[in-house]
């Protein structure tokens, strides 16, 4: 995986020299507010969703430039609803990333204030002008605002405070873990396909892909609570059986839940075979995603 390692190094120096660029620190008092964001956004994180943006950008002919630019845009948006995922009223966590949340070393309304700066600025980048025509970038505008919105991220977010209350069966945990986290995982490797005009079987072969990884990102995250390593992980874990969380484990346990996400891997390849040799990387980010430890 050598090769998946150093491009994932790759995706997180390009993108924090991006947001260096979007969020450069203003001169007054206000400033605070900027200094949150970069806290949570910058040098944090494994840059999974940028790395998907470049790699299938790469693969379809993308200029990079522009991956670039919807790769900043969503990793703003994915780094926003981690800061709001950590606030008291939702998971209430203390640790994110190996270092404190955002409210633990700001405070909550300037957490709240960070977050919604990220979210909202984001669509600022991807509507910049570069060399995608305007329709297109309406186009990824409106998806990403799709994937992050009721239909998307916030949707499996209300569904996943509300399966701390009441049981969820497995259809609802599905439907949870898809909007939750496979929506954003869809913007990142369908808008790169959008970006290049890409054709309709390549962006069903895609659309299966991600739809697979999707599912498994958050099996593996919600496995990864129980039997992580905190250090590794850069968070507290063992919460969501504090916080009686409906998850696959919750619901399947371990077993289950790691067959399912194994099967789901499976899935994915096969969706790739369309591809061939050059979605070779996008075959070992599945792998990755079974397998890894933060
Ligand atoms: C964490 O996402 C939240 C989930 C959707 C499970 P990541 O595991 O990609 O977090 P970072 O970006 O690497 O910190
Ligand atoms: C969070 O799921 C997914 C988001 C949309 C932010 P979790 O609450 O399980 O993510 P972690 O474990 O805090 O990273
Ligand atoms: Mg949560
Ligand atoms: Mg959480
Ligand atoms: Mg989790």
């Amino acid at each position: 995986m050598k090769q998946l390692k150093d491009k994932l190094i790759e995706a997180r120096t390009l993108l924090d020299a991006s947001f260096d660029k979007k969020m450069t620190l203003p001169e007054g008092k206000e400033k605070r507010l900027v200094e949150a964001m970069r806290y949570s956004a910058i040098g944090g994180g494994k840059a999974f969703r940028a790395f998907l943006v470049l790699t299938v950008g790469e693969m379809l002919g993308l200029k990079k430039e522009s991956a670039l630019q919807i790769a900043t845009a969503l990793e703003m948006v994915h780094t926003f609803s981690l800061i709001h995922d950590d606030l008291p009223a939702m998971d209430n966590d203390t640790m994110r990333r190996g270092k404190p949340t955002n409210h633990i070393q700001f405070d909550e309304a300037t957490a709240i204030l960070a977050g919604d700066s990220l979210v909202i600025n984001a669509f600022e980048v991807l509507s910049e002008e570069n060399n995608l025509a305007p329709e297109i970038r309406c186009q990824l505008i409106h998806f990403l605002a799709q994937m992050a919105g009721k239909e998307g991220m916030c949707g499996g977010q209300m569904l996943d405070l509300i399966g701390e209350k009441e049981t969820l069966n497995l259809e609802e945990i599905t439907r949870l873990q898809t909007k939750k986290t496979g929506a954003l995982l869809r913007f990142a490797v369908l808008a790169p396909a959008i970006a290049s005009h890409a054709d309709e079987s390549t962006k069903e072969a895609l659309e299966k892909y991600a739809d697979c990884i999707g599912l498994m990102f958050q099996i593996t995250d919600d496995i990864l609570d129980i039997e992580g390593d905190e250090k590794l992980m850069g968070k507290t874990l063992g919460k969501d059986k504090l916080e009686t969380k409906s998850t696959f484990v919750s619901l399947m346990g371990l077993e289950e839940a790691r067959q399912k996400a194994h099967q789901l891997g499976k899935e994915a390849k096969e969706a790739l075979s369309f591809f061939g040799e050059k979605a070779d990387l996008l075959l070992e980010a599945s792998d990755f995603i079974l397998e890894r430890k933060n």
